[in-house]
């Protein structure tokens, strides 16, 4: 049994919501009570006023704290160790994990403001401050029913069935599968083929992948919360980017600014490889003109892969898989093009200051929205050409070590990037 005890100055708005439906069930099967507590009966005038002006002035009136905190200190001495809480849109946002952790309290008292809202004093004889969410109401009345209403539901016996609550929307940290229910086609859109199936395992699967689906497209912010099995994080998995790499070493500038080749080195084979499986980047392109070196870098790849290496390290040998060699930039877009069917989007890097920059939050959202292709560029020598910039579609933040220094490698770059858009 949960009890509540809201201290209002409107107790009659409460009637309703609490005489229908869940909320009269709960009560009537014993598993919740509510007590309406009258703010004005711990007014101490003749016209029982429960607010005044605001110290300093400004618009409305403020409630004053001594009829708050005698209210307050009633309910504390009536019940059982009681959480008070105080419901401000200055509190911590109400969401799923806080309603579980309500639902395990023996007596809540919740504390409706109005008008301006609370003399600050009041904060201090409270346990906690609940909002619920970036609006203002014009009362606390509503904020205690939603509380209710959203603690109940979670108390075992409430509902008919317990897998509903666990099912539904931030149960699982993600929004919920689409319902549907009769006639099979409604103005001509019909149900998905697959909850007609009858198969219980597909039907399993296509919910969680809609779940994942809308969460990344609609809360990416609850998406990267998410408790999420290895395999949905993965690539090409649902919600998951289609993210590739490039390491150009031509064309490039040197350090007098002169358009040149680099050439290609072992380590950066590596290590960028080893990167980008790390973060699930799922091509890394290797990118020279020069036969010589492709020749090189090729020879460095079938050792891993083919080679006495494959066998002694086999982590090594699923990372350099993700390296393909090719001889310019347009070749890799096009590869992409043919992968993916879409060109991809160029997002660029530079430690260079300057030019409208995407931050590493703003890419990580896009890849978590976008279905479409993105193609990471990284530069060798002296930094991504003029050129190379200009054809992007992003320029992204540089990295800021918060010094006067900005010499990374290209492979602490990479790796620092990959953590900034994609790391958990
Ligand atoms: C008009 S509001 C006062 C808003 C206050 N002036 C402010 O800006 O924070 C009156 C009362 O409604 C309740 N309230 C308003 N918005 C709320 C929210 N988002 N969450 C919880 N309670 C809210 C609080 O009890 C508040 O004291």
């Amino acid at each position: 049994m949960l009890h509540f005890t809201v201290i209002t100055i409107f107790p009659e708005m409460f009637a309703s919501p609490l005489a229908h439906s869940i909320l009269k069930k709960a009560q009537e099967k014993g598993l919740i009570s509510v007590r309406l507590v009258d703010l004005r009966d711990y007014a101490t005038d003749r016209h029982r006023t429960t607010d005044d002006s605001p110290y300093g002035g400004g618009q409305g009136m403020v409630m004053k704290p001594a009829p708050l905190i005698a209210a307050i200190e009633d309910a504390r001495k009536k019940g059982k160790n009681p959480r008070v809480i105080l419901l401000t849109p200055q509190g911590k946002a109400l969401n799923q994990q806080e309603a579980d952790k309500l639902s395990q309290e023996k007596e809540i008292v919740l504390i409706c403001g109005r008008y301006e809202g609370v003399d600050e004093r009041v904060k201090g004889f409270v346990d906690e401050e609940l909002s619920m969410g970036d609006y203002t109401l014009s009362g606390g009345e509503p904020a205690a029913v939603v509380v209710i209403d959203t603690v109940t539901r979670l108390i075992p016996g409430v509902l008919g069935n317990v897998k509903s609550s666990q099912e539904e929307s931030f149960s699982a940290g993600l929004l919920e599968y689409p319902q549907y229910t009769r006639p099979e086609e409604f103005r001509g859109v019909k149900v998905p083929e697959v909850l007609l199936s009858g198969d219980h395992e597909r039907i399993k699967n296509w919910r969680r992948e809609m779940s994942l689906k809308l969460t990344r497209e609609r809360r990416p912010d609850l998406f990267r919360k998410a408790p999420l099995t290895a395999e949905e994080r993965r690539p090409l998995a649902v919600g998951s980017p289609r993210l590739c790499m490039a390491l150009l070493h031509y064309p490039v500038y040197d350090k007098n600014r002169q358009v040149v080749t680099t050439a290609v080195t072992n380590m950066d084979i590596h290590d960028i490889a080893r990167s980008a499986r790390t973060y699930g980047v799922q091509r890394f392109y290797v990118v020279t003109p020069v036969k010589a070196l492709q020749k090189l870098a090729l020879k460095i790849i079938a050792h891993w892969q083919q080679g006495y290496g494959s066998q002694y390290n086999q982590t090594r040998k699923e990372a350099l898989a993700l390296v393909r060699l090719k001889d310019a930039l347009d070749e890799v877009i096009l590869d992409m093009e043919r992968e993916y069917g879409s060109k991809p989007k160029l997002v660029v890097t530079s430690a260079r200051p300057g030019g409208k920059r995407t931050s590493f939050l703003e890419l990580r959202d896009m890849l978590i929205k976008d279905i479409q292709p993105f193609l990471l560029l990284l530069g060798t020598g002296w930094g991504l050409t003029e050129t190379v910039l200009g054809q992007s579609d992003y320029l992204l933040e540089p990295i800021d070590g918060g010094t006067d220094y900005n010499h990374l490698s290209v492979r602490a770059a990479a790796a620092i990037i990959l953590d900034r858009v994609l790391g958990k």
